[in-house]
């Protein structure tokens, strides 16, 4: 890995005028100047089916391509009935697939969400904890940056206004940055061919 960490941005939301998306977006902006994020959109992912994961979409083999060519991950996610949105579980699912070819394997990870509501996404991003590890993703534990009652921190036109805030997600991205630095994953250890990438533990979880 170069001193430059290259981070890969995904938010979980499709909405025109997403709060999640306008956070990501804000976030790009706060990376520190030796880190960068690139955004992957997730509309062109269809939904997964076990039996096309041998032969995916074209969307889901540039997904895995991006994931693979990033050293870290940043996902902001919405909150849906306390959890995280299909749309987003929908794009993890299929890129640790197939058995023995996940692309998330090893990276670090940060995470952030904005909700409408007064717990900011708390919720689904604990349970978004949760999936990251069952992929051996190494998430990163703080600042936690949870948007609450998002409708007053973006302008009409989707800027994030809170300077509290962005002084949260930019702690985030130098935690981020340093994080990647410590753990950075040697190239093995995400490849198909690897030992360690067909042990349960790695991410690649068999049916
Ligand atoms: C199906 C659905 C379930 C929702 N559940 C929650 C919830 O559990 N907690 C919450 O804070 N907001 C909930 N909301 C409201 C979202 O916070 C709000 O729609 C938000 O704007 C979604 O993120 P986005 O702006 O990035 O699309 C829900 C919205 C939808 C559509």
């Amino acid at each position: 890995m170069s001193s430059h960490v290259r981070i890969l941005g995904i938010a979980g939301s499709l909405r025109r005028g997403s709060y999640n998306q306008a956070a990501l977006r804000a976030a790009k902006l706060l990376v520190p100047e030796n880190g960068e994020i690139d955004i992957f959109q997730l509309d062109g992912i269809p939904m997964f089916n076990e039996d096309d994961e041998k032969r995916p979409p074209s969307s889901v083999l540039e997904l895995k391509k991006r994931i693979r060519r990033a050293d870290a991950l940043l996902i902001v996610t919405p909150e849906y009935n306390y959890s995280i949105p299909g749309v987003l579980k929908n794009a993890i699912d299929w890129a640790c697939r197939p058995y023995g070819d996940s692309a998330w394997s090893g990276k670090a990870a940060a995470i952030m969400g904005a909700s409408l509501g007064a717990i900011g996404t708390a919720r689904a991003q604990s349970h978004l904890r949760q999936i990251l590890a069952a992929l051996n993703l190494f998430t990163l534990n703080q600042p936690e940056v949870v948007i609450a009652d998002a409708a007053h921190r973006f302008d009409e036109n989707s800027n994030l206004t809170h300077e509290p805030t962005k002084q949260l997600i930019r702690e985030l991205l130098k935690n981020l940055v340093d994080w990647t630095r410590r753990i950075s994953p040697a190239p093995e250890s995400t490849s198909a061919s690897s030992a360690t990438a067909r042990h349960p533990l790695s991410g690649d979880v068999p049916a």
